[in-house]
């Protein structure tokens, strides 16, 4: 795929500008998945592009975890194609797929942390995965990374079992962070948080997409966060998402999408932003 002519035009480091030149960075395209005779994704088409921070909603079962794991290579579409970072993820050699999984990281649903591990070794992991850096480089890191996500340093030698569930999203983003990769997929990162620390978790992947440069795909429920920091939403409605920013989705008569930007929650998530 050829990149942009008008690339050539950008100058200075603006990353809060997305133009749509930007190059892609995750292509989807005819994705189907299926278990057994449940079809949850039929017919899936989808470009993320460098530097956009896509916002992934849709009703609870409608496979936006499922599209997150096809995504990174955790679970295997039934058919279509899924291209991250110019590699189709399904046909490369292993030792390809490992190298280029460095270049994300995920937050997942769950937190995912190690409950045997404290925060500092649950960040290492993926640097002794995927590096030969010495031993003192890869603490240093963590501690970089803890800092990063606004963890006081004593946070790093807790278990997550001792930390309040904001401090553990924190943790998991810090361990997403670990590799400094070009994508970031995060999987409902405000859920269960109140509403002030949601914001300010909002605020920091916010913060750090613009410093570092990242693409950011986040799956949420949280109509505040998609007015805070998405430039685009994928809904999932019927099998397939349709694709855009708020106000071209805030025009869209599909039932559920007219439902969940026009609801009370839609309203006062618009108000708020202004
Ligand atoms: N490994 C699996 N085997 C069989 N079915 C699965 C598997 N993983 C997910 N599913 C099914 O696929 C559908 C989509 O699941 P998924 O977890 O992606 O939903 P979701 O959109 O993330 O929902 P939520 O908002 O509740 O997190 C669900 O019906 C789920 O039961
Ligand atoms: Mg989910």
């Amino acid at each position: 795929m050829p990149s942009s002519p008008s690339f050539s035009l950008i100058s200075g480091c603006d990353v809060t500008v997305v133009p749509p030149q930007q190059p892609p960075v995750i292509r989807i395209k005819g994705l189907r998945t299926a278990f057994g005779r449940q079809i949850v994704h039929d017919g899936v088409d989808l470009t993320v592009r460098k530097g956009e921070v896509l916002g992934l909603v849709g009703g609870s079962g409608t496979g936006k975890s499922v599209l997150l794991r096809e995504i990174v290579g955790l679970m295997e579409p039934t058919a279509g194609t899924v291209e991250v970072l110019g590699k189709d993820t399904r046909r490369i050699p292993e030792r390809e797929r490992i190298a280029l999984q460095a270049r994300w990281g995920m937050l997942f649903q769950d937190g995912a942390l190690f409950s045997s591990l404290t925060v500092l070794e649950n960040i290492q992991v993926p640097l002794k995965e995927h590096t030969a850096l010495p031993r003192e480089m890869i603490e240093e890191i963590a501690r970089i990374k803890v800092a990063m996500v606004g963890l006081p340093a004593d946070a790093g030698v807790k278990y997550p079992s001792q930390l309040s569930g904001g401090m553990r999203k924190r943790a998991g983003l810090a361990r997403a962070l670990a590799m400094d990769p070009e994508i970031l997929f995060l999987d409902e990162p405000t859920a269960g948080l109140d509403p002030i620390s949601a914001n300010a978790f909002d605020e920091l992947i916010g913060n750090l997409q613009k410093s570092l440069g990242l693409t950011v795909v986040m799956v949420t429920h949280d109509l505040d966060s998609l007015y805070a920091i998405c430039d685009r939403v994928a809904v999932l409605v019927d099998k397939k998402v349709v694709v855009g920013t708020i106000n071209d989705l805030l025009g869209q008569d599909h039932p559920w999408i007219r439902d969940y930007f026009h609801g009370p929650r839609g309203r006062a998530a618009s108000a708020a932003k202004g």
